[in-house]
């Protein structure tokens, strides 16, 4: 836990040291797993305490914690909770009333979680991985128990999404969610455009601070947003999309010359999550790949390790959500919001349904549609730019702006592309290594929100 966050914990705690009133109904929480996000839940949870009581009538305290590893200090005050290396036996307590998961990973978070709910408590979840990939059977599990299953810190962390979607936006025909859904990235990408570093540099810089894992691959291929990415269509469209639906490519291709000729060309590289709907067909499209965003789209000034999720509707227009996406206080504060939810729905009888979800009929990566950037390197000889033109109009692809940077050696054509269809595009790509005269093929880069 960070010290501003135990510090702000603290100073709650002083402020609000009076008793619960008596009167206050007892909600008593199971919490699995005691890492970055259960070590700020305790605390925020008891610095909240009286005013939650004092808000909805109902005295929240932690009584159990189960963790793996009971020796390990956790720097956390558990003040009367149970510490216990068996999750089950928490789940299964009779006093216990409502868990709360956060040990990540499928097994054994879904076995304990199908426990819970099949034993009528409610569930608070930041478990994108197995939502991304059993959310649909969990939330029918939820419902047909009559509880709640909320998962607000799954996708982004602190950022208010999950709620807005399913409730606020529930009558809004949203045509498209697209977000910058990982911090470590975007924290690499933001050190590549700002500094001109390279990917490896700006990667091992992101591991120092603490951002990327030893092993990035989660977050740098582009995993870790295409669960969050499933989760959001699934909601945004009311349909079963899994983590396996998704496209992703990730960032580890990206160069400084590709960032470069972005910033050239007045865009900004980031990865994206993207989660379309085909309004006549249904057909739900969902990807993750760095694409380039105009430097006036409100996407583009989201740098560092910031999330932001931006939301387009056909009444509302556009939406954004910006904050942090990861870290123990900013994902406490969503489990807590949750948390409360979920007791007072408790306390009343009653939960909120996300109704039944349907197999989504999702379109393949090859039919999609998108701008894109193309990065040749070549030969600096009479006939080129003619072959390689030729090349795109063979496969339908219209090119709406090009350039040669450089001369001899060094010569290369860059080329955005009218909106084409992916599998066109890749054919174009195929075609054009087999030219004598391109040395090398650079970024294909999507572009995005013209
Ligand atoms: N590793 C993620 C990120 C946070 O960098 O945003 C957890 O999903």
């Amino acid at each position: 836990m960070s010290g501003l966050v135990r510090a702000l914990a603290d100073s709650l705690l002083r402020v609000t040291e009076q008793a619960v009133s008596p009167a206050a109904r007892q909600v008593r929480v199971g919490l699995l797993g005691c890492g970055n996000v259960g070590g700020a839940l305790v605390p925020l949870l008891r610095a909240q305490r009286d005013s939650i009581a004092a808000r909805t009538g109902l005295d929240l305290s932690v009584r159990s914690v189960a963790v793996r590893n009971m020796s390990r200090d956790r720097g956390v005050d558990l003040g009367d909770a149970q510490l216990t290396n068996d999750a089950m036996a928490v789940v299964s307590d009779p006093d216990i009333d409502v868990i709360v998961e956060v040990i990540g990973g499928i097994e054994p978070a879904r076995e304990l979680i199908i426990a819970a709910l099949s034993a009528g408590k409610p569930v608070i979840t930041g478990n994108k991985e197995l939502l991304a990939n059993h959310g649909a059977e969990l939330f029918e599990l939820a419902d047909s128990n009559g509880v709640d299953l909320l998962f607000e810190a799954a996708v982004a962390g602190g950022i208010p999404l999950i709620r807005p979607l399913r409730e606020s936006l529930r009558g809004e025909p949203v045509s498209r969610v697209m977000g910058i859904l990982n911090g470590t990235t975007n924290y690499i990408l933001s050190k590549m455009t700002n500094e001109g570093a390279d990917y490896a540099d700006a990667l091992s810089e992101a591991q120092r601070l603490g951002y990327a894992e030893r092993d990035p691959t989660a977050d740098v291929e582009g995993f870790d947003a295409g669960a969050k990415a499933a989760i959001i269509a699934s909601i945004a469209f009311g349909v079963k999309v899994v983590a396996g639906d998704v496209y992703h490519e990730g960032i580890s291709n990206i160069t400084a010359s590709d960032i470069a000729i972005a910033g050239r060309l007045g865009y900004v590289v980031k990865l994206l999550g993207i989660a379309e709907q085909e309004r006549e067909t249904g057909e739900v499209a969902v990807r993750v790949h760095p694409a380039m965003v105009p430097n006036e789209h409100p996407l583009a000034s989201v740098r560092d390790s910031y999330n932001a999720v931006f939301v387009e509707g056909d009444a509302v227009g556009s939406l954004m959500f910006y904050g942090r996406g990861a870290g123990g206080g900013p994902t406490a504060s969503a489990v807590l919001g949750d948390l409360i939810d979920a007791a007072v729905n408790l306390s009343q009888g009653t939960h909120g349904s996300l109704g039944v979800f349907q197999r989504a009929r999702v379109r393949p990566i090859d039919a999609t549609s998108a701008e894109y950037l193309l990065a040749l390197d070549v030969l600096d000889q009479p006939g080129v730019l003619h072959s390689v033109t030729g090349v795109f109009a063979q496969h339908g692809v219209s090119i709406r702006a090009a350039e040669q940077e450089g001369a001899g050696e060094e010569a290369r054509l860059v080329f955005i592309t009218h909106e084409a269809v992916e599998s066109s595009v890749q054919a174009t790509v195929r075609q054009l290594r087999e030219l004598d005269v391109v040395r090398r093929i650079g970024g294909l880069i999507r572009v995005i929100g013209g």
